[in-house]
């Protein structure tokens, strides 16, 4: 693992341009704002390459602007093998997602790959895809990634659950 001293997190979806993007984003928020910024190592990526290198979709920068963050200089990728070296947890946004991360994972015990809403009581583990959706349903999607990146913090920052120096 390439970043022992710190927690890498990577937040996957499929296309790397709408949920991904606004949860590394989230996260990015909230950790800037404990001042916990310099324990985590955090990116997005998308287990499809067909957005790649494009920017997040406009109604997912429109639905972060409204949050308080910016994720447009955001670029999407796909998720690479090394991803799995580097990251102590990758976080999916639907179960497509991380049936396909525990499918091509080379070596399934590490790191840890779940759904982000996992982390949450909301009552549902999937984020919605928003790609076809109106403006609100990029709002909806980030209400809820955001009660999932909250609740995912708050795990790995007790130390019971501690993968790293985070
Ligand atoms: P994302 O949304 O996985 O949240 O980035 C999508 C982006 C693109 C497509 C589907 C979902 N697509 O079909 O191209």
């Amino acid at each position: 693992m390439n970043t022992r001293s710190k927690t890498g997190v990577l937040f996957v979806c499929l296309g790397n341009i709408c949920r991904s993007p606004m949860a590394e984003g989230v996260f990015r928020h909230l950790i800037e704002r404990k001042g916990l910024a310099g324990r985590f190592v955090i990116e997005s990526a998308g287990t499809s390459s067909w957005h790649a290198g494009e920017p997040a979709h406009p109604g997912a920068i429109r639905a972060a602007k409204t949050m308080g963050f910016d994720i447009t200089g955001h670029h999407a990728r796909k998720v690479v093998a090394d991803d799995f070296e580097r990251f102590h947890y990758l976080l999916a946004m639907d179960q497509t997602n991380l049936r396909h991360l525990q499918g091509t994972a080379p070596d399934p015990a590490a790191p840890t790959l779940d759904l982000l809403l996992n982390y949450t009581d909301a009552g549902i583990n999937e984020v919605p895809d928003p790609y076809y959706a109106a403006e609100d349903g990029f709002r909806e999607c980030l209400d809820l990634i955001t009660r999932g990146a909250e609740g995912f913090l708050e795990f790995v920052l007790d130390p019971r659950n501690r993968r790293s120096g985070a």
